[in-house]
């Protein structure tokens, strides 16, 4: 018997590259999920649904088997640090830096440094290692204001193309993690729904092949 699938998708910057991998799968949208509120969604196979919620609660949903697949960035699924999911496949779309930046040539504290960003854990284990003391100010988003309005010294944020960090006098300092977004399951659903996912998970990786 076919059993019941789920897989959660981040709306935001990931949605657009993620649909094609699906399509590449099989997985067709029975309507478009971008002009739509709902946020579960059927598809061309009866057993087959989509859910499509912030990308933070991505790693949620499937380690409570709520839902069985998933796609999320590595720096989300770094900053949940789950031991219940794993990551078959990296999508190798939404590439991106993990980086820690300050305003350009500003000199950094001897003492305690104060880093904002919405990475707490990452940067607590980031800055753990390299045996500096931190005060971690938690932020939603903008990270790029906190130096300026010195709320913070340092911020951990995402980079990509550098623009954001440009354009409000911040230069990139060190390489946290390279980022890319990744197919998620849970352990749980990995084992009983294997035969249903493994094949979605190799038509996908062919799909990441072509792309590169
Ligand atoms: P959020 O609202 O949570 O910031 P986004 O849609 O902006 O969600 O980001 C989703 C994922 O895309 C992030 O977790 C990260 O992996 C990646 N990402 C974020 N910003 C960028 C960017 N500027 N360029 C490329 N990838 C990015
Ligand atoms: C992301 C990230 C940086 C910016 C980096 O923000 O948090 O601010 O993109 O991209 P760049 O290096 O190409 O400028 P986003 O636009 O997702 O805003 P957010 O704060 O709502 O997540
Ligand atoms: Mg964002």
């Amino acid at each position: 018997m076919t059993q019941p699938l789920t897989i959660a998708l981040s709306k935001g910057r990931i949605l657009d590259d993620t649909l094609p991998l699906l399509a590449e799968a099989g997985i067709h949208p029975a309507e478009d999920i971008k002009k739509s509120r709902k946020l579960i969604f059927d598809t061309n196979h009866d057993h087959i649904k989509l859910v499509v919620i912030r990308a933070t609660d991505v790693p949620t949903y499937v380690e409570y088997g709520a839902a069985d697949l998933g796609v999320a960035g590595k720096d989300v699924l770094m900053e949940y640090n789950s031991d219940d999911l794993c990551e078959p496949l990296d999508l190798n779309i939404a590439t991106c830096r993990l980086m820690t930046a300050a305003l350009k040539d500003a000199e950094m504290p001897q003492g305690r440094l104060k880093v904002a960003t919405k990475f707490v854990n990452v940067a607590k284990r980031y800055f753990a290692e390299q045996g500096r003391q931190v005060d971690i100010i938690k932020l939603y988003g903008g990270m790029e204001l906190a130096p300026i309005m010195n709320l913070a010294d340092m911020i951990v944020d995402i980079v990509d193309t550098g623009n954001t960090l440009k354009a409000n006098g911040l230069e990139a300092r060190d390489l946290i993690a390279p980022i890319s977004s990744r197919l998620v399951a849970g352990r749980a659903a990995m084992k009983v729904k294997h035969a249903q996912i493994q094949p979605i998970i190799d038509q996908m990786a062919a799909a990441v092949e072509r792309q590169r």
